[in-house]
């Protein structure tokens, strides 16, 4: 598959933000244009730090890089990465998990071994997490931290929410400042909510923030409730946030199915607020816009 065509912008949009839009016939081309982007990113700097989302809308996407990097010759051997978000409260080998997602999605036909030298290697992929129910989930690190901001807590195993919820802002500043020290993420792949949402900034997330507690909407965990079969929705995730995802350099937001045209059109043709937390994007000036033909809000191919 070529790269991608040049960059067009809707007819009707006018504006001081300049994305660029890519229209694609499948989901299977979207992806594979995708990852060919990324691909040539990497071949030119090996070094390459990618920011990564989970949800439905990447899925082609991760196919296609481990369809390259099994053809071989693609080294992701000094290749960094940061994924957006974990649920609060669910075990890394959960089915639910973005750790789990991550793992059987990608990774485990990308990692680094003897036998597999250009592969991705461990300490390179980092994912916020969101495991803090019991004390032995803590690191050591975060055991005496605890102990130390909670002097009366006694030996019990679990986690009360409050101790909960301040291990987890303590991660969330920490992954913050993992990404300042080896970014600037180079691209950070994007998807969408229904409501606008991007990583699990909600509606009214400061443009500003950085990756913190977040509670989930009503919305969203009923959308991502489709996951979780007859179980509760966790209602609260570690989140990068929208001043983060901003200080990459590339952003490619992917939109697929006519669900999210709705949302498109809001974030291309209304004005930038906290309500809509997609129209941030138009503060930053590279942003590629990756969508199927259903997902696209000028319903023609541009
Ligand atoms: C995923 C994420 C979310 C999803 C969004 C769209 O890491 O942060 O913002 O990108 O909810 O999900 P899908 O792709 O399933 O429609």
């Amino acid at each position: 598959m070529s790269p991608i065509g040049p960059a067009t912008v809707p007819s009707s949009y006018s504006g001081e933000f300049k994305p660029h839009f890519h229209v694609f016939d499948s989901r299977e081309t979207l992806g594979q244009a995708c990852a060919n982007c990324i691909i040539e990113e990497i071949q030119k700097n090996k070094q390459v730090v990618l920011g990564l989302a989970t949800g439905s809308t990447p899925l082609p996407v991760y196919k296609a890089l481990v369809k390259a990097f099994n053809r071989g010759g693609l080294d992701l051997s000094e290749v960094t990465t940061f994924n957006l978000d974990e649920y609060v409260g669910l075990d890394p080998r959960d089915k639910q998990s973005y750790h789990y997602y991550m793992k059987e999605k990608l990774f485990k036909n990308l990692m680094w071994s003897e036998d597999n030298p250009l592969g991705i290697k461990t300490e390179n992929i980092h994912i916020p997490n969101g495991q803090a129910t019991k004390f032995q989930h803590l690191s050591f690190e975060e055991q005496n931290a605890l102990k130390k901001q909670f002097p009366l807590r006694g030996d019990e195993s679990t986690l009360s929410s409050l101790e909960s919820n301040w291990i987890i802002c303590r991660r969330a500043e920490a992954y913050d400042r993992l990404i300042n020290q080896c970014g600037p993420i180079d691209i950070q792949i994007l998807g969408i909510g229904e409501n606008g949402h991007l990583a699990f900034c909600e509606p009214g997330s400061s443009h500003e923030g950085r990756t913190s507690l977040v509670e989930l909407t009503a919305n969203t965990r009923a959308v991502n409730g489709r996951f979780f079969h007859d179980r509760n929705v966790p209602t609260q995730a570690i989140s990068m946030g929208i001043g983060t995802i901003l200080q990459a350099r590339k952003i490619y937001l992917l939109a697929t199915g006519e669900r999210k045209q709705e949302i498109l059109k809001k974030t291309l043709y209304g004005k930038v607020c906290e309500e809509i937390p997609a129209t941030a994007l138009k503060k930053h000036s590279e942003v590629i816009f990756f969508l199927d033909i259903e997902a696209n809000p000028d319903k023609r191919k541009l």
